[in-house]
């Protein structure tokens, strides 16, 4: 396996194909061993991981726990309903309060982008060697949803070798609330970065033109893209033009919390023009599998029947796919660590 050298994992712009070799690649042999039970794994024991989900969660917080406990780590979760936050502290001091009882690794959800970024931050400033998984982040990035988008695609595509190669060339389509979509954001990052295009599609109201130059330029505070070529994006208003010639769809929830204003007044008409469904999915050349990050509004971006048709919706897919991911981010995070550590206890010691 390739380097690894991220101590904390905030957003995929930062990520090298090397990077997402690595984590596929692990992710495959997790996934090929049986884990549960007297044969867990023992890679993580003594490790300590402290779950910090200031927004909802269902899925990712669950996941990333089985994880790792897969691992034979020792696991914390934090409720905010019933912590010191309805005291008014602050998520850093909370986040520190955890440092403090020995956590290796926080990972955190919070609904105002960079939170995860300044905790880390704060960390690095103070010499803590704890690091950061961002769970999810405002609108920004939800790293963890986009690998393992990626390595449910891969899979589809790739059974026997589901490694980031299988993308290369393919167009996926994401359809639906993308101006509030975190899980989009870094799968465009995650897609072109695997050689994939994107064909984006939504209501001018929830996809901004600029979304066509998302990854034209590393982010801010960012010199360079880790990748040198990428897929390219595409956006289109039609449905029918996102579906024809995909090999794939990612449809998303409409983010009704996120909505400040009543960027939509009609949600049947927006099923009838966005919904995925048995007869959209006749405009496409051939079965192409649909993939959701959860939760679903059903029949408003879906229909039931189709999230329902296990043999074209990979949700459930999805949702095993996503332990896997997580044992391989917890455990090349926690090593990573012990790499960078042992570094410097070797610079210490040398003459
Ligand atoms: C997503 C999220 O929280 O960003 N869900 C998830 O993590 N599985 C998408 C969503 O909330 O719609």
């Amino acid at each position: 396996m390739s380097e690894w050298n991220h101590r904390h994992l905030i957003d995929l712009s930062h990520f090298s194909l090397e990077d997402y070799f690595s984590v596929l690649q692990l992710a495959s042999r997790f996934k090929s061993l049986p884990t549960t039970g007297a044969r867990k794994l023992p890679a993580l024991q003594g490790r300590l991981v402290t779950t910090l989900f200031f927004e909802p969660s269902t899925r990712t917080r669950s996941s990333f726990e089985l994880a790792a406990k897969r691992l034979s780590a020792d696991v914390q979760t934090f409720s905010p309903s019933s912590s010191a936050l309805k005291k008014g502290e602050t998520p850093l001091d909370t986040a520190l309060t955890y440092v403090s009882m020995g956590s290796d690794v926080l990972v955190i959800r919070h609904s105002c982008t960079s939170v995860p970024e300044q905790i880390a931050q704060a960390l690095e400033k103070n010499g803590k060697p704890t690091s950061v998984l961002n769970g999810g982040d405002g609108l920004h990035s939800h790293p963890s949803q986009g690998l393992l988008d990626l390595f449910t695609l891969a899979n589809y595509f790739e059974p026997n070798n589901p490694l980031p190669s299988a993308l290369v060339n393919k167009r996926i389509a994401i359809v639906g609330d993308i101006l509030h979509s975190r899980v989009a954001r870094s799968n465009l990052w995650a897609l072109t970065g695997c050689g994939a295009d994107v064909i984006l599609c939504g209501p001018p109201s929830l996809l901004p033109r600029e979304f066509s130059q998302f990854v034209d330029a590393p982010p801010p505070g960012q010199s360079k893209d880790p990748i040198d070529i990428r897929g390219k994006i595409y956006l289109t208003r039609s449905l029918k033009n996102a579906l024809e010639g995909a090999d794939a769809v990612i449809t998303l929830r409409l983010q009704k919390e996120r909505m400040q204003h009543n960027l939509l007044t009609d949600l049947n008409r927006y099923h009838r023009d966005y919904g995925i469904t048995h007869q959209s999915l006749n405009w496409c050349e051939k079965q192409i599998p649909v993939l959701h990050p959860g939760p679903v509004n059903r029949g408003v971006e879906i229909s039931s029947e189709l999230l329902d048709d296990h043999s074209i919706c990979l949700i459930e897919k999805q949702v095993s796919n996503g332990i896997p991911i997580r044992m391989a981010l917890l455990y090349l995070l926690t090593t990573s660590k012990d790499r960078l550590s042992n570094s410097t206890a070797d610079a210490l010691s040398s003459p």
